[in-house]
């Protein structure tokens, strides 16, 4: 008899190389189950959880069936999400080259974008899955995406794309990871790039796996995950030698950075509370909330043997 599958507790991933067996986490769906080219929920909230606190405002400026929104709320963060083919009422039907948002609103950016023409997601001509990495017309449009996505964030914030190459019969590769990895580094300073295990259905399929053997040629086993930072701004870096050097107490507000001549409608009234703090990595409340036995977590080995544990690592 067939036992039901039972998912593994949700933990921090902890090296670059990042698994988790399930599209979603816990005990119910995160965005839709159905949705073709939707991403795992694990993969949100690692990012979530490391780079953003509770109440911090989170922006998926191709949020396709919402997952991203799902897990920012479940993690209390505040989010938007946005997409030329709006799958639900709470998506903003938008195209990301142009976010209704004001400058350096956000805390943080996730995206996953199409891989070029890999999938069809809509008759919208403005959704760049219709554009071709061959020609680079798909380039030019993310570089327009990556560029709002570079504005919308607050200064020394993260941003986090998911991406994969893409082969296809008779066409060739695309390395698409790289092209946009060039693009990003125009804009963001990189943090790192994480290599995602993909678990999709047609990676066991015979029929799939017959073709890449006998066709010599490879099925999409890993997607990339780049982490970006966006610098802090000069005056911002001023900020902080001063504070540095004065008083305590005597804290000054920075001035906000405006675009002159921009009519947009923008996403007012989203300023984060916690612009200033850093997210402290991982605390319980979010794991509880992940479902996780805390108990691992808060037994940590004293002082001694930990000393002595790196000391043993050492020699290995
Ligand atoms: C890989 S899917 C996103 C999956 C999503 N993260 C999820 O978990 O469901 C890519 C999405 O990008 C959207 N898209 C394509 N071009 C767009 C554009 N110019 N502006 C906004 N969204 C766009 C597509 O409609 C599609 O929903």
């Amino acid at each position: 008899m067939s036992q039901k599958f039972k998912k593994p507790p949700l933990v921090p991933q902890v090296t670059t190389l990042w698994d988790y067996p399930s599209q979603h986490y816990g005990d119910i769906v995160q965005g839709d189950a159905n949705y073709r080219g939707a991403t795992p929920s694990y993969i949100i909230w690692n990012l979530l959880q490391r780079y953003t606190k509770p109440g911090a405002l989170v922006i998926d400026p191709m949020c396709g069936s919402g997952t991203t929104l799902d897990v920012a709320r479940d993690l209390e963060r505040r989010a938007l999400g946005y997409d030329v083919n709006p799958t639900r009422k709470d998506i903003f039907r938008v195209d990301a080259r142009k976010l209704p948002l004001e400058d350096e609103k956000a805390d943080f950016v996730f995206i996953d974008p199409p891989y070029s023409t890999h999938l069809d997601y809509s008759d919208d001509p403005r959704c760049v899955g219709k554009l071709s990495a061959r020609d680079g017309s798909y380039y030019e449009a993310m570089r327009e995406v990556i560029g709002e996505i570079h504005r919308v964030l607050r200064p020394d914030r993260y941003m986090g794309l998911y991406v994969s190459d893409s082969f296809e019969k008779g066409k060739g590769f695309y390395p698409i990871g790289f092209e946009l990895f060039g693009i990003l580094k125009e804009f963001f300073t990189p943090v790192d790039i994480i290599s995602v295990i993909r678990h999709n259905k047609t990676l066991e399929m015979g029929n799939y796996r017959r073709a890449a053997d006998e066709g010599n040629f490879f099925l999409r086993g890993f997607n990339y995950l780049f982490i970006m930072h966006k610098a802090p701004t000069s005056s911002e870096k001023q900020k902080s030698v001063k504070k540095a050097s004065r008083p305590e107490g005597q804290v000054k507000q920075a001035s906000r950075h405006q675009r002159p001549n921009d009519s947009r409608p923008r996403h007012a009234n989203v300023d984060s509370e916690h612009a200033d703090e850093r997210r402290k990595p991982f605390g319980d409340r979010d794991r509880k909330r992940a479902g996780e036995n805390l108990s691992q977590h808060k037994k940590r080995p004293d002082q001694a043997q930990h000393r002595q544990k790196k000391k043993r690592f050492r020699k290995d």
